[in-house]
């Protein structure tokens, strides 16, 4: 019954200007909809509420590349091109999306100071992953990892896959909305990167099955220390998400904590 009423509106929303050329995955706004219309009980606030997670969601005003001219780039000149051209074009891709861009004037260091603590690993899972993958010639792996790479947004993993394709060929862009169909690939880390806060708006403690359900020696979730504007800081209330939702997970866990130029980093093993 609800599917009948819930359906054209999916529909509206996904074939809307806004969301038309990124193919959201259909079961994530079915989803995101049925729970507002369980909230409000009536389709109009629910539409209106779920069109304000979706935004949020695929947060377009974090910034995005030119995905058609950067495709075409990896499929014609990056077979070509050399290490240094690779880098300038992936610094390019990383300074158009706010997350990455933050991070970009001292990426060694944020690479280094993961990889100390967890070692160098075979296979990663990089969980809503936005942009970051373009950070891996910074990362000191090799060819041979195995990078999956999960985000909701269409152009993004086309775009992901298209570089995987040429440097990377034992690596996966995922295009999966990965708190309806989480990861479940044994890695030896899985990266969630300045994602947690923004996860539990969409649904209180929706962090926790995909916590529990990874197969990896180690999760790394990092937080912004301070917001957006640089104004607040965001410490006391990020160690405390964190801490609640490790306790929700009913898993013990091993947890160190440190920060990289106003980036927290929890490193998470269960024991
Ligand atoms: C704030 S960006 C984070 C980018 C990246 N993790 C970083 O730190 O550089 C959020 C990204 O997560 C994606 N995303 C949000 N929820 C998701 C979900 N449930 N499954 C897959 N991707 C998701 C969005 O499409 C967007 O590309």
């Amino acid at each position: 019954m609800n599917d009948d009423i819930l359906h054209p509106w999916v529909e509206e929303i996904l074939a809307s200007k806004k969301y038309r050329d990124l193919h959201i995955p259909p079961e994530t706004v079915t989803a995101l909809l049925a729970a507002e219309f369980e909230r409000f009980g009536k389709i109009k606030p629910a539409v209106k509420s779920a069109k304000q997670k979706l935004h949020n969601i695929v947060a377009s005003y974090l910034g995005d590349p030119d995905y058609e001219q950067a495709i075409d780039w990896m499929t014609t000149q990056l077979p070509q091109a050399s290490p240094q051209e690779e880098q300038t074009m992936c610094e390019q891709l990383l300074s158009q999306h706010a997350s990455t861009r933050e991070r970009l004037p001292h990426l060694r260091e944020f690479y280094e100071t993961i990889f100390a603590v967890t070692g160098k690993p075979s296979i990663i899972l990089d969980l809503a992953c936005g942009l970051h993958p373009f950070g891996l010639p910074w990362m000191g792996l090799p060819q041979t990892i195995e990078y999956h790479a999960y985000d909701l947004h269409k152009p993004r993993t086309n775009l992901i896959q298209a570089y995987f394709s040429q440097r990377y060929p034992h690596s996966q862009a995922h295009h999966q909305d990965i708190l309806l169909n989480i990861p479940t690939i044994p890695a030896d880390v899985a990266f969630l990167f300045k994602e947690t806060h923004r996860i539990e708006k969409r649904a209180k403690d929706s962090n926790v099955p995909l916590w529990q359900q990874l197969n990896v020696n180690w999760l790394v979730v990092s937080l912004p220390a301070l917001s957006l504007n640089q104004q607040h800081d965001l410490r006391d209330g990020h160690r405390n998400l964190v801490n609640n939702l490790l306790h929700k997970t009913g898993i013990p866990w091993q947890q160190t904590v440190t920060e990289v130029y106003s980036e927290m980093l929890f490193f998470l093993q269960k024991t």
